[in-house]
């Protein structure tokens, strides 16, 4: 027996699951939660790494205590992507990690891209614009808010690898997370030594070697072996963000899939063989972890909106979708503009929400709830639309995340994308995308050529159960409310880009 261990450190969780590389099924998971620093001003979203080693640990032990732990080959660790994990000489965390959620250097952004001569240059000579979310402006705000923190800077590494430095003791990062921090050349897969100049000379010796992703980042420490009871000789792959190893989980590793992710974010992407750059930067130009590009839209606002509904209406799961199936496709021309947390596309870091649409028959809760999850969907449809308009088709969209559980939400998401629309079997696709980046790495060992699609074949099952095919009155009627919903949006832009947050 083979075994392989698949991690996912989210934003609010870690799961694990254990992979048996025989039957390709996954046969034992554990999770454990990890909480967001409270009360930091408006903007701010940070996390202590080591509640996610310690979170880390728990769904460890809980996944390994269900089967042979002797039988553990490798570990591949998916993590959010773009926080920045701050070390010093030692390797000590110096302060919580800034997360891709955090919205408080708009200033920095504007900094460096003045730097790189502005935004069009900035996407010529990355491929990517500096947003908030990325890494390289938290590391300019460390700089300029904390510099006796970035004068003890010596290590930068992302979330994932801070985990994989806690398993094996290795600095290490691979082409696929490294592309979200806004340092690296996403065409050349290599540092760019203007962003690096536009933050501090010195942030060029606390980056790691840049590795590819079908490298082993190490074997585990002998104390990581023994605490968990695995052997010594367990390999840790090199991981990725938690949307490349999704990629992998949702057997997205070849043109022609997309894979949109209703969670705590909503990203929407499709691999690529050819770096896939955004002129108008709408599209992060990602590397994916597997050799290959991962051109993606991120949006802030999916289920924390609806978990906003839901909990201003007092309704549980099944309440809000009986809501959203009371109310027509459409919501009688109600729409919402789900920028509750700000948005990273549009571009509105410090954007708010806004209804549209409100009149005697609109103002219940049935239509304001489906208005809002239409109007997250429509959010997300923009990145399918712009990804399209790249040259990237696709005719099926594979869905993973807390919204796609909802049979009502999944109509919406199949009559607004106006594709076909199928959920997986196993839902956990980023820590599956870490068990299956393990074994292709394990492979690799004796093997250096073998395929990922060798590995990922018949490891990621559609659930055909949950297949939706759009409904052509609807998918028109949505067709007609996503050009209002995109250029209301794209008006917010002007509008927030000079102003504070509104938040207190
Ligand atoms: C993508 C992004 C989010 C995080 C969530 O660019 O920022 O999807 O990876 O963990």
């Amino acid at each position: 027996m083979a075994l392989f261990l698949g991690i996912d450190s989210g934003t609010q969780s870690v799961k694990a699951v254990v992979y048996d590389a025989e039957s390709k099924q996954v046969v034992a998971d554990g999770r454990a939660p990890h909480a967001l620093i409270s009360d930091l001003p408006a903007g701010h979203m940070e996390q202590a790494p080591q509640d996610w080693v310690d979170a880390m640990d728990t769904a460890i032990l809980q996944a390994v205590s269900q089967v042979d732990r002797a039988a553990i080959r490798g570990i591949g660790v998916s993590g959010q992507q773009h926080g920045f994990v701050p070390l010093d000489e030692s390797g000590e965390v110096i302060r919580p990690a800034k997360l891709w959620c955090d919205t408080s250097t708009t200033e920095e952004c504007a900094l460096i891209t003045d730097a790189l001569g502005g935004e069009d240059a900035a996407i010529a000579k990355i491929g990517n614009r500096i947003l908030p979310g990325f890494t390289a402006p938290k590391i300019l705000w460390l700089k300029r808010s904390e510099p006796e923190n970035f004068a003890r800077l010596r290590h930068v590494l992302l979330p994932h690898d801070f985990l994989n430095y806690y398993l094996t003791g290795e600095f290490f990062m691979e082409f696929g997370d490294a592309s979200g921090t806004a340092l690296m050349d996403v065409r050349s897969k290599t540092w760019n030594g203007e962003v690096i100049e536009a933050i501090d000379s010195r942030v060029g010796e606390c980056l790691p070697a840049l590795s590819s992703s079908g490298e082993a980042c190490g074997t585990v420490r002998p104390e990581i072996a023994d605490k968990y009871g695995i052997p010594k000789s367990t390999l840790v792959s090199a991981g990725g963000g938690d949307n490349m190893m999704g990629a992998i989980g949702t057997g997205n590793v070849s043109t022609g899939v997309a894979t949109a992710s209703f969670g705590t974010s909503g990203t929407i992407y499709a691999y690529n063989d050819q770096p896939v750059v955004d002129p108008r930067g709408e599209i992060a130009a990602f590397c994916d972890s597997t050799g290959g590009y991962l051109p993606l839209m991120c949006t802030m606002n999916v289920t924390t909106v609806s978990e906003l509904f839901r909990n201003l209406f007092g309704m549980d799961h099944e309440s809000l979708s009986a809501a959203i199936e009371r109310a027509p496709a459409g919501a009688g021309g109600l729409t919402l503009l789900p920028y509750f947390e700000g948005e990273r596309t549009p571009s509105i870091p410090s954007g708010s929400g806004a209804f549209v649409g409100l009149n005697a028959r609109t103002l219940n809760p049935d239509y304001l709830v489906r208005a809002a999850i239409e109007g997250v969907t429509m959010g997300m449809n923009f990145g399918l639309l712009r990804l399209k308009e790249l040259g990237v088709s696709t005719s099926e969209v594979r869905l993973t995340g807390g919204g796609s559980r909802s049979a009502a939400w999944r109509r919406i998401i199949a009559d607004v994308f106006g594709v076909s629309v199928v959920c997986m079997q196993e839902d956990e696709g980023a820590a599956l995308g870490g068990a299956l980046q393990a074994v292709w790495c394990d492979r690799r060992q004796s093997d250096s050529s073998v395929p990922i699609a060798s590995v990922v074949d018949g490891a990621t099952a559609l659930d055909e159960s949950t297949r939706l095919e759009p409904d052509a009155g609807a998918a028109e009627r949505y067709a007609e409310l996503q050009a209002f919903h995109t250029s209301y949006s794209k008006s917010m832009e002007p509008v927030f880009e000079s102003h504070a947050p509104l938040k207190e």
